[in-house]
């Protein structure tokens, strides 16, 4: 597809998403394997996985973040807090960063945006701090400008995410009651003005009730909403 322009994009159920650039950078965003019912059994992640990108400390986000990043040989890029709590949890390679910074992972320029969401991580052991939640604008080089959000609500600082990325793929959760749903969905295309919506978060628990069919019939002319099966690409 050409708004790609090389960079492969692959759903795997809930919030997962694989981002596998035409140069060859392997990223995997919020990893939820093992418990996600959504998760495609047969799919096989690539050898290599560069970067882990985690949004926020939530288990539906974080819980294979171990086993790929020791597995994969993954660096883990996440918010300061979840960074070192991760290294705590035997991470060996962590990136921390905060709102508003950016790091550059080989040809992807990835950038660390607001969300409006709660973010303790939970064990054994309690709910740590782990920082704030947060979403992803990963700008890649010769390719497209990929908008991962996260948890969220929608909110009106997304016009400032539009305007100083313009993202081209926005992938947003539509599933309602832990996040927005797709009636605020709508209303975040119309402030992100992407070309494309992937939505994610939704149909993995019964109560996460909002659909693609939905938001299809919520979105403005102009903007495609992509319905994929989880394991399957744009
Ligand atoms: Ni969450
Ligand atoms: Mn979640």
């Amino acid at each position: 597809m050409s708004l790609l322009k090389g960079t492969r994009v692959t759903w795997l159920g809930h919030s997962t998403v694989l981002v596998q650039t035409a140069k060859g950078t392997n990223i995997l965003i919020d990893p939820f394997i093992a418990h996600n019912p959504k998760y495609p059994k047969s799919f096989v992640l690539p050898d290599k996985i560069h970067y882990i990108l985690l949004t926020h400390g939530h288990g539906d986000h974080i819980s294979d973040a171990v086993p790929v990043a020791t597995k994969h040989g993954s660096t883990v890029v996440a918010v300061y807090e979840l960074a070192a709590y991760l290294a705590g949890k035997g991470v060996a390679d962590t990136i921390g960063m905060n709102l508003g910074g950016t790091v550059q992972l080989e040809d992807v320029a990835a950038t660390m945006v607001d969300a409006k969401h709660s973010a303790g991580a939970q064990d054994e052991h309690g709910t740590h701090y782990v920082g704030v939640a947060a979403g992803f604008v990963l700008t890649v080089a010769d390719g497209p400008v990929l908008y991962h959000a996260g948890d969220t609500s929608v909110f009106g600082d997304m016009k400032l995410i539009a305007e100083l990325y313009h993202p081209e793929i926005a992938m947003l959760p539509i599933g309602g009651h832990y996040t927005m749903g797709p009636k605020e969905a709508a209303l975040a295309a119309k402030l992100l003005a992407p070309r494309m919506i992937l939505p994610l978060h939704f149909g993995t628990f019964p109560l996460l009730q909002g659909t693609p069919e939905e938001l299809v019939g919520l979105v403005e002319y102009g903007v495609e909403v992509v319905r994929l099966m989880p394991g399957e690409s744009i």
